[in-house]
């Protein structure tokens, strides 16, 4: 398991730091072996009786996903996938209870005495939509908005201690892999530009919004989101490590700020949590606050429209099985037609495939910036050695 460097992180007993190393190794051995062993077993037993059946192959996740429902090795696969995922929660939740009157300390002075001069903009009467407050997704207990006391900011740490179980040293030491693969990456294919305002949507708590004024130290970096206990976490959090960043409660359906002006405005992991109708308004809303000559950029998972059959339906598993009711009808949705209904010029979508920077190192991200995009089926998006990021967007 990786340990959060920032000074927010959690003490924890050596029992404590076990149990997560266990879950973080169980998460690699299911994601990693018993997912290359569950392919195989597709290959050889499961789509073989389905052309011997149906006389031909499966034509989707859908398909493939009723072919294989039945078979014991997708069984146990998904048996023990479901359990690590709630041993993620579980492993941090005792030293978090634990924790709890030290973090709201260290959060308050940091927010105090940084040298960073980053801002928290909470709303008190703050609406959260329902399809955040009424669900734990991805079996998170709480979900990002659950407060139990004053200035609660506990569901920030849930969140940070739980992404470093869960990705078993896939994000990074900073949990930013996605943040530094992609800003860095923009950064080194289109040199001239110079963005002066950026924005993160959904940015939880700014792990990867950081990662823009790293690469970008001159802009006036932002980050929303609707969740208050993540927002005042991710502020602290940013104290913590220097940066600026400024956080601001605040519905991406509806952004509190005015037309044209951000030069980029970015998410990363966030559209595939929200309803398609609300998709919609954050995309209209994306093309209202960004600039003429300006860059939107999702990171995302991948679409189902350019998956093979099995890897649609392997990317869709956590829509069935993991809480994440908006997963799969966001994946099943075309990017490029996102970006025409937005406003966007459909001459001037983008999208790229971008190698983890932290996974594959600097020489083979760089080479990236000069290759054209193109999805690796069973790397792009997924948790897995190897993996690759996916984002889509357009100029304005
Ligand atoms: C999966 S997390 C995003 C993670 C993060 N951006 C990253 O890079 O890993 C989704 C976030 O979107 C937020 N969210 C959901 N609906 C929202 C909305 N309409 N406006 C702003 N934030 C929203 C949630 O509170 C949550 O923090």
């Amino acid at each position: 398991m990786l340990e959060l460097k920032h000074d927010l992180r959690l003490a924890k007993t050596r029992d404590e730091k076990a149990r997560m190393n266990f879950v973080s190794g169980l998460r690699a051995h299911v994601l990693n072996d018993l997912a290359s062993g569950m392919r195989s077993v597709y290959d050889a037993k499961v789509e073989p009786q389905f052309r011997r059946e149906q006389k031909r192959v499966p034509k989707d996740g859908p398909e493939v996903h009723k072919a294989i429902k039945g078979n014991d090795y997708f069984k146990f696969y998904s048996t023990l996938r479901v359990t690590a995922q709630d041993m993620v929660w579980q492993s941090v939740i005792p030293p978090l209870e634990r924790n709890r009157p030290e973090l709201k300390q260290k959060a308050a002075k940091l927010a105090g005495k940084s040298k960073a001069r980053g801002t928290l903009r909470l709303q008190p009467n703050f609406e959260v939509p329902r399809y955040v407050s009424a669900i734990d997704v991805h079996l998170m207990a709480g979900n990002y908005d659950g407060e139990y006391e004053k200035d609660d900011l506990a569901a920030g740490s849930l969140y940070d201690n739980g992404l470093a179980v869960f990705s078993f040293g896939l994000m990074g030491q900073n949990l930013d892999d996605i943040g530094q693969s992609i800003a860095g990456f923009i950064r080194l294919k289109y040199p001239n530009l110079q963005p002066k305002k950026i924005l993160d949507l959904g940015c939880t708590i700014g792990h990867n919004t950081g990662s823009w004024k790293d690469h970008f130290p001159e802009a006036e970096v932002h980050g929303i989101d609707v969740a208050a206990p993540c927002l005042r976490y991710a502020h602290a959090r940013a104290e913590a490590q220097d940066r600026t960043v400024h956080f601001h409660q605040m519905n991406a359906e509806k952004l509190d700020f005015p037309d044209a002006s951000f030069d980029v405005v970015f998410s990363s992991m966030f559209l595939h949590e929200v309803p398609k109708k609300s998709i919609a308004k954050i995309m209209n809303e994306a093309y209202r606050v960004l600039k003429p000559g300006g860059l939107m950029l999702h990171m995302e998972l991948p679409p189902n429209s350019q998956l093979s059959a099995y890897d649609a339906f392997y990317l869709d598993w956590d829509s069935a099985y993991n809480n994440e009711p908006f997963y799969k009808p966001f994946r099943d949705l075309r990017p490029e037609d996102l970006c025409q209904k937005a406003g966007f010029d459909p001459k001037k979508y983008v999208q790229f495939v971008i190698p983890s920077v932290g996974w594959y190192g600097e020489k083979v991200w760089r080479e990236a910036a000069t290759r054209p995009p193109e999805v690796d089926s069973d790397k792009t998006g997924r948790l897995t050695d190897g993996i690759l990021w996916y984002c889509f967007g357009a100029w304005k």
